[in-house]
């Protein structure tokens, strides 16, 4: 069988429905059909600050919501980053494998920086994709399902492993982007050209998986429409339409088109009224088992404790192939 690996990011309470749409539903499709490693960078998490306590709890949370999203960690390898300290020394190899105008042209880079003055910005948060390039290539996986945004990142990642085969000789498999066709990119519920983030402007833009029915409710029904009346596709002239298509037919798997064919003749609100009633029935769920999930944390470590256990293994035969084709001296 074929792997995949994925992860995200401990940095909020709560995921939020761009990282359901965008890749959790799609991870939990292939677990199916793949051998699947789903993991959580909490190591990518400290490139901007984090309150200790709150990093723990932030982990534990998200593995709740990756489990109670339906990531199943019998059939999967879920587990936490820092406790695979591999990921931190090929690190390292790929920070050295990077040119700086590679890296000064990612896009995330870019942006985060940019919000916090390039000056004060961490250097983390520019070596951040290297890491993430030996998150993924230390497994060897053949896809790396994520939402659009992530797309540069596995191109890097794809770059650097080619490098590397080419200067020391074939030992990373080179892995694919795989983007869902539906839900790549989710906008911001109140400002919809913009991507749903956890650092929305606007609390009512960013609908949380852990949010109450009532504030999924809300965030839908007063999510900001485009003037005019009809219920159209169209990422242009209605983004906010568009973007609430996008969510509904991610969410029910309905095509587009027969949202639309539906819909016909009908208003805006309508749509959002249904929409929420969808959202609610979905995700409410999903926030419950998480909650319940929470109330066992000895439980969850353990799990991840296994998970880890089982990455370890598959990372530090990587890692063993990687620092012996560079020529590091073996220490035994
Ligand atoms: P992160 O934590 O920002 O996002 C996690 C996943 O959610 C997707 N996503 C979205 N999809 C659609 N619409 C949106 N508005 C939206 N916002 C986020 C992301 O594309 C991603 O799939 N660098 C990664 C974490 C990471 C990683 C890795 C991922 C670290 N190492 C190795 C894959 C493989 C990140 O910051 O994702």
């Amino acid at each position: 069988t074929q792997r995949i690996l994925s992860g995200m990011q401990p940095s909020a309470d709560s995921l939020h429905l761009g990282n359901y749409l965008g890749a959790l539903v799609n991870w939990v499709r292939m677990q199916e059909e793949y051998d699947a490693f789903f993991f959580i960078p909490d190591m990518h998490a400290i490139t901007v600050p984090q309150p200790p306590q709150e990093l723990r709890e932030r982990v534990r949370r998200t593995a709740a919501q990756y489990i109670a999203g339906g990531i199943d960690p019998e059939r999967s390898t879920l587990f936490v980053q820092s406790h695979v300290p591999e990921h931190a020394q090929l690190g390292w190899v790929m920070t050295c494998l990077t040119g700086m105008g590679e890296a000064g042209r990612m896009t995330q880079f870019k942006d985060k920086s940019a919000k916090q003055g390039a000056d004060s910005a961490g250097v983390g948060l520019f070596t951040y994709p290297m890491l993430q390039a030996a998150d993924i290539l230390l497994y060897q996986p053949h896809g790396v399902p994520v939402g659009e945004d992530q797309k540069q990142h596995v191109e890097l990642t794809r770059n650097l492993a080619q490098r590397f085969n080419h200067r020391y000789g074939e030992t990373f498999r080179v892995p694919e982007p795989v983007i869902p066709e539906a839900g790549a990119r989710i906008y911001d519920l109140q400002n919809p050209t913009a991507k749903m983030s956890k650092s929305a402007e606007s609390p009512n833009g960013l609908l949380n998986l852990l949010d109450t029915d009532k504030q999924i409710a809300k965030k839908l029904k007063s999510a900001v429409t485009d003037d005019g009346a009809e219920i159209r596709f169209d990422r242009e002239s209605k983004p906010g339409i568009s973007n609430l298509l996008t969510i509904y037919s991610t969410l029910t798997g309905k095509a587009i088109e027969d949202i639309v064919a539906e819909y016909e003749g009908k208003m805006y609100g309508h749509l959002k009224v249904d929409l929420a009633d969808i959202a609610v029935a979905q995700l409410g769920p999903i926030r419950d088992r998480a909650l319940q999930l929470l109330d066992d944390p000895a439980e969850l470590d353990a799990l991840l404790a296994k998970g880890a256990a089982k990455a370890r293994a598959v990372a530090a035969e990587t890692l063993a192939t990687a620092y012996e084709r560079i020529g590091f001296l073996p220490a035994s």
